[in-house]
């Protein structure tokens, strides 16, 4: 009983920031190659489930490598691992240029720069989302423009962009959020009808398919994020895909100081470069990285299927023509009336207790101090107009979403790289509380 506790308690505290491995594998995927097996000639610790990131000699390696080389930034003479990654995660993805960046944020700034996306400007962005997607556009000091999102998905709406959209809207930052994918298709032919470039925030979404193509290159652009908790990590990092040449040319630019590109200046730019160090323990990453994606794929597959048989439950739905989710977070929606009442709160307390951790995600980031904080902003208040930054914010409204964020609870990755027998507990955990739900709530 006292090791069963350990263990769990262990599950608990590894739970959103990283990925449970050492414990076996879902069929079709050894041990080994999802990077669970234990090395014994590494100096790495022994990862316990639940360590993320995983790691070993093979990191070690490169960042000794990168160490002696003495070439730290790509921009030093012979400097190859940044553009080794690039050229990786590039053909992964199927796009045809890659720049490397120091984050998502800076990818997504990189990604506005090129665009001169800039004060006056509209963006279309989903509120259920992290905040970097929306600081990406105040940054810019554009005007982020809220779409509801869709109930079954947590996705952006696509059917309700077209309304959002006004004369002065220049951009749409869908998100893949999660690392399921919004429904590009739509939000792409839209972008394509109403001349409106379109960037896809792919932060958390690496390898998530529509229709069988990579996302990231629906649009103009996609931007990936390589931060401590991704599914693809170099504790920070990220990434603009583009089949552009000339789009890829100004991103390079934007993130170079005197960039070597010589692409049509807008005056504007900055440092966002990834560095060797980065680049190093990436590619080291990416030596697991599908492996561990199609244990996901198959555990997310198998936890869909015993949570959908529990009234109250609702996986998010994948939208119709994402056939791979990148799997990032396991999200689902917990109606507490089918759970006497229980809220979701003590949901989540209980499920801790049993040592499976969960959150219950994003607040309403549409009505959060810091986003109305931008309707009083001097610089905003200047730019449109006290009057126009009042609209603004009841433009802001978006109900669908405020009642998801009442009912959602995501699991993290790492629960999606456990052995399956901790998959079926998950759900018998729940079916367990579904029962006791009544005198939970009287206690
Ligand atoms: C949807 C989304 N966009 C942007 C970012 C920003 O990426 P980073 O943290 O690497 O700056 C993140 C990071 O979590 C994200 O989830």
């Amino acid at each position: 009983m006292k090791t069963s506790l350990n263990r769990r308690s262990f599950l608990e505290r590894a739970a959103l920031t990283g990925a449970a491995l050492s414990w076996g594998t879902s069929p079709g995927v050894s041990a080994e190659k999802a990077g669970t097996a234990s090395t014994a000639a590494s100096s790495r610790p022994a990862f316990p489930p639940g360590a993320w990131p995983i790691w070993d000699e093979t990191e070690e390696r490169a960042l000794m490598d990168v160490l002696h080389s003495g070439k730290w930034g790509r921009t030093a003479s012979g400097a190859a691992k940044v553009r080794e990654f690039e050229s990786a995660f590039g053909s992964r993805m199927k796009a045809t240029h890659c720049v490397a960046t120091s984050s998502g944020t800076t990818a997504l700034l990189t990604a506005l720069g090129a665009l001169n996306i800039g004060p006056g400007d509209e963006v279309i962005i989903p509120p259920y989302t992290f905040v970097a997607t929306f600081n990406a556009v105040t940054a810019s000091y554009a005007l982020p423009i809220f779409v509801d999102t869709d109930a079954n998905t947590f996705q952006i709406d696509a059917k309700k962009i077209e309304a959002a959209l006004t004369p002065a809207t220049r951009l749409l930052l869908p998100v893949h959020i999660g690392g399921s994918t919004c429904d590009v298709d739509a939000i792409a032919a839209l972008g394509k009808t109403r001349n409106i470039p379109l960037i896809e925030d792919g932060c958390q979404a690496p390898l998530a398919e529509w229709k069988g193509r990579p996302i990231g290159t629906f649009g103009i652009g996609g931007c990936f994020s390589f931060q401590a908790s991704k599914n693809l990590t170099a504790g920070e990092g990220g990434a603009i895909l583009t089949n552009d040449a000339a789009f890829a040319d100004l991103c390079y630019d934007f993130h170079t100081p005197g960039g070597a590109k010589k692409s049509p200046s807008s005056g504007r730019g900055a440092n966002y470069r990834m560095t060797e160090f980065q680049a190093g323990v990436l590619l080291a990453q990416f030596t697991r990285f599908e492996a561990q994606a199609k244990l996901r794929d198959e555990n997310a597959a198998y936890l869909s299927s015993l949570l959908e048989t529990i009234p109250g439950i609702t996986p998010a739905r994948l939208a119709h023509g994402n056939n791979r989710s990148g799997w990032h977070l396991y999200m689902f929606r917990y109606d507490k009336t089918k759970f006497a009442g229980l809220d979701r709160a003590r949901f989540l307390q209980a499920l801790s207790k049993e040592g499976i951790s969960a959150s219950s995600g994003y607040a309403r980031l549409n009505t959060s101090a810091h986003v109305q904080a931008i309707a009083q902003n001097r610089h905003y208040v200047r730019l449109y107009g006290e009057k126009a930054m009042k609209t603004w914010l009841d433009r802001n409204q978006c109900p669908v979403n405020d009642s998801l964020t009442e009912e959602a609870v995501w699991f993290g990755q790492n629960r999606l790289l456990l052995p399956k027998s901790e998959i079926e507990r998950c759900a018998s955990v729940i079916r367990d509380l579904q029962k006791r739900a009544g005198e939970l709530v009287r206690t």
